[in-house]
């Protein structure tokens, strides 16, 4: 008998960690490797939010906890839906897990069967498909394109949905394009999705507060509240807070759904992390003054980044609304030889020669479903970044 499940055979590991861990294995040659893989800001979990962290240690609020969340977390959450996003949900409806990545998975073993299809806009982030292999279902994928900033049309959405369908799931600003869509394209979205009563809305909100320039960010139930009824709201405070350590996100909807969450979470995880939920409560409570500076900083990074990147032979790079990520095109490379000698026939082998003989760690589009692209995450500094493109820049003039 064979000791691995059969589900395993249809996952493969994260390929954003795999980069990570290459470049780690060359700097441990001594090689000066400018890693740009990691999905992570490269600043510290605000003061405050430590600290509210450090008192409830000190406090004794070290015991397990209510599986999905705190009442005081779960108020949190429930004044943040109405203070941001205009959307009422009372704590029963809400579930708390270990990171945002936890309360999808939680969603979808919580919902597939299977034959169940979720249908994923492309570029993608990379946990979606296999996190709904998991649960059994099967991903459907709709390619956006750079000439349409990576969004999707209403018109893609309608000719993806069939009988089987049971989730959309919706992603913005996203990673890894930063692409986020306005009022009005979301609408035309939840227009089709009105005509499909049996299509679910999950929209990972993850990076909300990282909306740049006049972009404002908004959300599927707040756009058409006639979704409301069959939205999972998700969110988390892993990126804006700087907090993707202490493991909390979170998610609201339908009060079955959320019930079905608790019972997934109560045989897996129980409870997410005690301390860090306390840290939550202050994130979500205490004072956002801090993410209008590190906005600030994050434009002037993507706009280092793209002005760049748009320098290079064979890169267009489109200029994101948010998140920390830009994800060029590089059909202007394939084809090519490098200065090395290597053949740049797919993303992956642009980004693995990048790698060695630039010394740049970028992840490829095919790990997110396009290419032929890369994505950089620009959360780094602002001497990294511009090293990092000065050696990409010299990477693509040598290709001929
Ligand atoms: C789009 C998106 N959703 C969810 C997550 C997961 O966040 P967490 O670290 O809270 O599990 C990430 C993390 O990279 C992400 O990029």
């Amino acid at each position: 008998m064979k000791l691995l499940s059969a589900t395993l055979d249809r996952v493969k590991p994260s390929p954003t960690i795999a980069v990570t861990t290459r470049a780690q294995e060359l700097r441990a040659q001594g090689r000066d490797v400018i890693g740009l893989g990691a999905g992570e800001p490269d600043f510290d979990t605000p003061d405050h939010i430590k600290a509210a962290g450090i008192a409830a240690i000190q406090s004794g609020k070290t015991k397990y906890t209510a599986v999905d969340g705190i009442p005081e977390l779960k108020q949190a959450i429930c004044a943040k839906f109405k203070r941001d996003n205009d959307l009422d949900y009372t704590p029963a409806q809400v579930s708390v897990g270990s990171g945002g990545k936890q309360v999808i998975y939680n969603a979808f073993m919580a919902t597939l069967n299977p034959g169940d299809e979720v249908i994923i806009p492309a570029p993608y982030w990379v946990s979606y498909p296999d996190m709904v292999k998991l649960g059994g279902g099967e991903p459907v994928f709709v390619a956006g394109a750079l000439d349409r900033g990576y969004k999707i049309t209403a018109d893609q959405l309608a000719a993806a949905i069939t009988p089987q369908t049971k989730w959309f799931l919706f992603n913005s600003p996203s990673n890894p394009t930063g692409a986020g869509y306005s009022w009005d394209e979301l609408k035309a979205l939840t227009d089709v999705l009105l005509r499909h009563p049996h299509v679910w809305v999950l929209t990972d909100d993850m990076y909300e507060h990282l909306a740049f320039d006049d972009y404002r960010f908004c959300t599927p139930a707040q756009v058409e509240p006639q979704l409301y009824d069959r939205t999972l709201t998700m969110n988390g405070v892993s990126k804006a807070y700087a907090m993707t350590g202490w493991r909390i996100g979170y998610a609201a909807g339908p009060q079955p759904l959320i019930a079905a969450m608790r019972k997934v979470q109560s045989q897996s995880t129980s409870n997410p992390c005690t301390i860090s939920q306390w840290a939550a409560v202050e994130a979500l409570n205490g004072t956002h003054d801090f993410i209008a500076p590190n906005n600030d900083m994050f434009i002037r990074r993507r706009n280092l980044v793209v002005d760049a990147l748009n320098a290079c032979p064979g890169i267009v790079c489109p200029m994101p609304e948010g998140a920390f990520y830009v994800y060029p095109s590089i059909a202007g490379c394939i084809g090519k030889t490098t200065a090395a000698g290597t053949l740049i026939e797919s993303d992956e082998a642009f980004a693995t020669a990048l790698l060695d003989e630039a010394e740049v760690a970028v992840v490829f589009g095919a790990a997110f479903g396009l290419s032929p692209h890369f994505r950089i995450s620009y959360a780094t500094s602002d001497a990294a970044l511009q090293t990092a493109c000065d050696r990409i820049r010299t990477f693509c003039d040598g290709l001929t």
